[in-house]
């Protein structure tokens, strides 16, 4: 693949196209753009047909569904209802007697380097005998269990033994709070946590079990019955009589064989949690069914998986990402992949590239941040460029979790896939449970920066305000006009606020994903431009600047009034930005730093490191309108940097705008 044309003239209008070379194209299960086009036709012409078609071909169901979709009570669509299955049983017990019953499912890297392998048969042994051990905790199916755990092949043997029971998992990122654990295992009315004693993150030991224990010391914890701890180091941790068992304890005398227990298709498979425009975290709810056929399905097609790929995905089973792309897709696909516990700067920033030259990795899909901050390391340091390592075996080359910029998306196509390898773009967001608008390597023709167009069978669009839809050129409000089999089910236990959220009368029965997009005019591709809400993406990761705010709000001896919004940075892609009104009034420039510290370690404590503001800026008051509205546009000016050139004669407070000009 070479550029065809053209050069960048602004981050706005990218006019390099690079089609898919001849040997991308070969063999591809979806081969050129008549081919993408034809699966969109099919779409078209027979929106149920086609997708029951995928749903028998990609699906092992223990009784096969006869509705295909369920639109009386919209937005709380049904798919393949009547139909049942078991997730983890579509992941492992089809693929015994097959040729990747004893194929490598995981190759596990450690923090430390130590490999270790697991193939598909002996996941099914460790499943199972997993799955017993809940049984014997007394979890049923329905109950729900909430895991915390480090990126480890324990953690996916966790999530995998809750499917197979018909327990819903709501994983928790390890990098979040006791606040934050309890939070979700209150809202969840979980029976059961599954957690590590420590994980291991860069060289260091960091606790996991103890962070449980502070949450389980609030009140409203009661459902939580048993605490199963997976030892991952020899050092001990404080373990409650009756309540807390190790994994060695609780998987003792347990068989390793286990049925699979059948759900319903519309079975909640899983809740995870995710930051919206107000304060309190949102449980996204998905489905058993119409979840596994898209996890399996966009495998098979953004990746072009084949029987010989390497697939690493560097996400934490925290994220959604971890979910489709780690624990189940590739699963559910019989692909061999990668697992690594680790960061991507330990023991240096070579990490990435000596694992994919180590473990011959053909299929590599990480996040902007991440290739950001390696350019950034390899930039300054030769020894960490990849150009010392062999990148040979790469194949394919994904991103995902927030816009790439192109100039990394040209450093990556060129440093990392050798100029040979087609990057996927993919688009997607907790709520949609797998990709929805990316290139495919054997079809689309990349443009940096672009997720280029919708799979087949979404129906991506952009609209205006009132929900009618845009022609190629425009910018508006990215929308799906149609239901798909891997979306939101509900927000668990708040149903009105799922509809208010995602389906706003405006947009006449469309999905809101909360993103603005561009379309361009030549090809109708699509560029997403960023959140339209009040939500900021961090380094690929989301977080709501009400629920910052409220965090920050809640250290009541210190702070009167803050108010959080995001700018834009070059590493994190956005970076946020607290404006902080302090009881005692503004601190002096010496105290400021002090301060600043105390409120980001008080966040970090809250909801977890992720979550620090990167500046804090300190005023006697916040800029508002005399009707006592924060100027929200005014502030991320500010936050910027920019000098104030918006109208501020509907300022209350003017003299504010001096203020706020240092950043701690
Ligand atoms: C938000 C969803 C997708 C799984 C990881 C994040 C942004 C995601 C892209 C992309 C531009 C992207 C959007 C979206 N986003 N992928 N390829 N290009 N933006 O899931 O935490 O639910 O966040 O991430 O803003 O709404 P999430």
């Amino acid at each position: 693949m070479t550029a065809q044309s053209g050069s960048i003239e602004s981050v706005l209008v990218e006019n390099r196209v690079f089609p898919p070379s001849e040997a991308t194209m070969e063999g591809a299960r979806i081969k050129g753009m008549e081919a993408y086009q034809a699966l969109c036709d099919e779409a078209e012409k027979d929106y149920e047909g086609f997708w029951a078609r995928l749903a028998r071909e990609n699906v092992v169901w223990t009784k096969p569904f006869t509705k295909v979709l369920d639109e009386s009570n919209a937005p709380f669509y049904k798919w393949f209802e009547d139909g049942e299955l078991n997730a983890s049983a579509n992941c492992l017990d089809k693929h015994m007697g097959t040729p990747v019953e004893n194929k490598t499912a995981i190759i596990f890297e450690a923090d430390d380097g130590k490999v270790t392998k697991v193939t598909y048969k002996e996941m099914l042994e460790r499943v199972s005998q997993f799955a017993n051990a809940l049984k014997a905790e007394g979890v049923k199916k329905g109950d729900r269990v909430i895991i915390y755990m480090p990126m480890t092949i324990e953690g996916i043997v966790a999530m995998q033994a809750c499917a197979r029971i018909g327990a819903t998992h709501s994983v928790v990122f390890g990098g979040f709070s006791a606040k934050a654990v309890h939070e979700r295992i209150v809202d969840a009315g979980a029976v059961c946590v599954i957690t590590s004693n420590y994980q291991m993150r860069g060289g260091k030991e960091l606790p996991l079990k103890s962070i449980v224990d502070e949450a389980l010391a609030e009140g409203g914890t009661e459902c939580v019955k048993s605490v199963l701890v997976f030892e991952r180091t020899p050092t001990a941790c404080n373990m409650v009589e009756g309540r807390d068992k190790t994994f060695s304890q609780a998987l003792e005398g347990q068989s390793t064989v286990c049925d699979p227990v059948p759900v319903g298709a519309e079975h909640p498979l899983f809740v995870l949690y995710t930051s919206g425009s107000t304060g309190k975290p949102k449980g996204v709810q998905h489905s058993t069914g119409g979840y596994i056929l898209w996890a399996n399905t966009t495998m098979q097609w953004t990746f072009d998986l084949r029987p010989e790929d390497i697939f690493w995905c560097t996400a934490d089973i925290g994220w959604v990402t971890g979910h489709t792309y780690i624990t189940y897709g590739p699963l559910a696909a019989g692909a061999t992949q990668v697992v690594f516990e680790g960061v991507p700067t330990y023991p240096d920033a070579s990490r990435f590239w000596k694992m994919i030259q180590d473990h011959k990795v053909t299929i590599f899909y990480t996040a902007p941040t991440a290739i950001r901050s390696l350019i950034k390391a390899a930039d300054s340091n030769e020894a960490v460029h990849p150009k010392n390592f062999d990148l040979s075996s790469l194949r394919i080359l994904g991103s995902v979790g927030e816009p790439i910029n192109p100039e990394a998306w040209m450093w990556y196509y060129k440093n990392i896939g050798g100029e040979r390898c087609p990057i996927v773009d993919t688009f997607w967001q907790t709520e949609t449970g797998a990709h929805m608008m990316t290139p495919l390597p054997g079809a689309t023709p990349l443009v940096p920066g672009s997720c280029t167009l919708a799979l087949p069978g979404i129906t991506a669009a952009i609209v205006d305000e009132t929900g009618n839809e845009l022609p190629n050129g425009s910018g508006g409000i990215l929308v799906i006009k149609r239901p798909w089999p891997s979306m939101i089910r509900t927000i668990w236990g708040d149903p009105e606020r799922f509809k208010k959220s995602y389906f706003p009368e405006e947009l006449q029965g469309a999905y809101l994903a909360g993103d603005g997009a561009v379309r361009s005019e030549d090809r109708g591709y699509f560029r997403i431009t960023g959140r339209i809400d009040d939500v900021l993406n961090v380094s690929g990761h989301r977080m709501g600047t009400m629920e910052i705010e409220s965090c920050l709000v809640a250290k009541s001896d210190l702070v009167a009034e803050a108010a959080v919004v995001g700018r834009p940075d070059d590493l994190t892609g956005e970076a946020i930005c607290a404006f902080v009104v302090l009881k005692q009034g503004r601190p002096s420039p010496e105290e400021a730093p002090k301060i600043a510290k105390a409120l980001r370690d008080w966040v970090a404590h809250e909801i977890g490191p992720i979550a620090k503001p990167k500046d804090i800026r300190f005023g006697d008051n916040l800029p508002k309108t005399r009707s006592g509205k924060i100027m929200r546009r005014l502030l991320r000016s500010l936050a910027k940097g920019e000098s104030i050139t918006q109208d501020t004669s509907t300022l209350e407070n003017p003299a504010i705008l001096d203020q706020l000009g240092d950043a701690y």
